[in-house]
């Protein structure tokens, strides 16, 4: 007898909607039958039945890009740890996420990995590691193989904040990556133009949020995805992954890059996709809510990240999800660069990408792969995660795509006082989010099991 049968949806596969049914077995997908074919012939009836009529069945979403109980500074940690951020992300229609574990200036990777795996207890989503790395010696880089042997196989570079890399560790990484086999992922900014900049403007008296954007334009993205693709390029051609691209400058580098045969890989944010630096203006400090890095460009930018979601030059939408709360924010309330960095996201991703894909030609189709197939492939998850396929994690969501819903703060599980999206209507929204077989969330709530999330051992790329 089947766990668990969903009769009547939609289901967006890789190949295009399918009418059909489909059963669960120990948290697999187990059969899929077109709809008049009996799902459960044979078997009798599953202990659980799902109508999901008039409504798609979506592959659960995956989110590649968050910092969840991520330490700042001074005691200051983002708003969400693995417990408040994965209800939000399993209410929003995300069953798996990768988080980034960061290395201690003077710590190991072991050590930074058991550091993470300690706060991921209690998740309620599934969930892999990146590591981010601070140095480049001898040490680190030994260590990197005993990270893919537990199932960490994406190593992430800053060319910005105080754990930049210099030129010479970036080659380091990039070498010893693509001996190995790993994806390298990078945060492409130009330290030293922002820091002069950021002088500059400060010593002016322009201490508003809205000189943040101005300390770090589209050209210092640019400027370091263009420096990074060049040293991957001459050390063999290491595969990169360029995350949280927001603008032309970075774009153009990488579709050049792609065009010469280099395993080139970008990702976007809804944050760049939906909200413009217009907000920076906003009066009483408000413009603090979207002071992250890098930070939103214009409008221009934004219609040219959503051509390269439809030419297929960005594969992934992941969120960079790591709030602060406005009382922490305002730390850099006379001084933009103090600001602690970073937005919402984890929970309003697949609605508002479902919605405003749709919107704009995208297919469902095109947009799961965006959301969950690409990610799921391009990080070692496929096709456990990120597809709906006989043999596949039932990581499942069902979607009304004529629940019409305001995104609200207070709607929301996200751990912060604020979401950047208050007031954005979707088109459509998850009522149900389905976990290896198990639900985890109805109708904007979450209802499951608390902790049921895993940690994935992710494969080579
Ligand atoms: O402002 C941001 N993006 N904060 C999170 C850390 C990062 O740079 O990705
Ligand atoms: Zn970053
Ligand atoms: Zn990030």
């Amino acid at each position: 007898m089947y766990d668990l049968v969903i009769r009547n949806g939609k289901l967006v596969t890789e190949k295009g909607i399918v009418e059909a049914d489909l059963a669960v077995l120990d948290g697999c997908i187990a059969n899929i039958m077109p709809r008049g074919d009996d799902v459960t012939a044979g078997i009798g009836e599953a202990k659980e039945t799902i109508d999901a009529a008039g409504q798609y069945v979506l592959p659960g979403g995956v989110d590649v890009h968050t910092h969840l109980d991520m330490p700042l500074r001074d005691n200051i940690k983002s708003a969400d740890d693995f417990a408040t951020g994965t209800i939000a992300a399993a209410v929003g229609g995300t069953t798996t996420i990768v988080d980034y574990a960061c290395q201690e200036p003077e710590g190991s990777l072991a050590d930074a990995l058991k550091v993470w795996k300690e706060k991921a207890k209690g998740a309620n989503v599934d969930y892999g590691m990146h590591m981010s790395l601070v140095r480049a010696d001898d040490a680190t880089l030994n260590e990197m193989a005993d990270m893919v042997s537990q199932g960490v196989t994406s190593f992430k570079v800053y060319l910005v904040y105080g754990m930049r890399l210099s030129d010479e560790e970036l080659c380091r990484v990039l070498d010893r990556s693509a001996h190995l086999g790993t994806l390298v992922t990078a945060h492409c900014e130009n330290y030293g133009v922002i820091s002069y900049r950021t002088k500059k403007l400060l010593a002016a008296g322009k201490t508003d949020p809205k000189y943040h954007p101005v300390s770090r334009p589209d050209r210092c993205e640019g400027e370091a995805v263009n420096r990074v693709l060049q040293l991957a390029a001459m050390t063999d051609m290491a595969p990169v992954y360029i995350v949280h691209n927001t603008c032309r400058e970075s774009i153009k580098c990488i579709e050049e890059a792609r065009s010469m045969g280099h395993p080139v890989f970008a990702e976007t944010c809804p944050q760049y996709l939906f909200l413009d630096d217009s907000l920076y203006e906003l009066p009483d400090f408000e413009g603090a809510k979207y002071v992250m890095s890098p930070p939103l460009r214009s409008i221009a930018d934004q219609e040219y990240l959503w051509e390269a979601l439809k030419n297929g030059t960005i594969k992934v939408v992941a969120t960079d999800h790591c709030p602060f709360p406005m009382e922490q924010k305002k730390i850099g309330l006379h001084n933009f660069s103090q600001i602690p960095n970073g937005g919402t996201g984890i929970e309003e991703r697949i609605p508002l990408m479902y919605s405003e894909g749709r919107k704009r030609g995208l297919s469902m189709t095109a947009v799961s792969k965006l959301v969950s197939t690409n990610p799921a492939k391009l990080f070692g998850m496929y096709p456990r995660k990120g597809t709906i396929r006989i043999g596949s994690d039932a990581d499942l969501v069902l979607y009304d795509p004529d629940k019409q819903v305001t995104i609200r703060h207070d709607i929301l599980h996200e751990n912060v006082d604020y979401t950047c999206y208050e007031g954005f209507v979707v088109d459509g929204y998850p009522t149900m989010t389905i976990l290896r077989g198990q639900v985890l969330a109805k109708d904007g709530d979450f209802t499951g099991r608390s902790g049921l999330g895993q940690y994935i051992r992710r494969d080579l790329p």
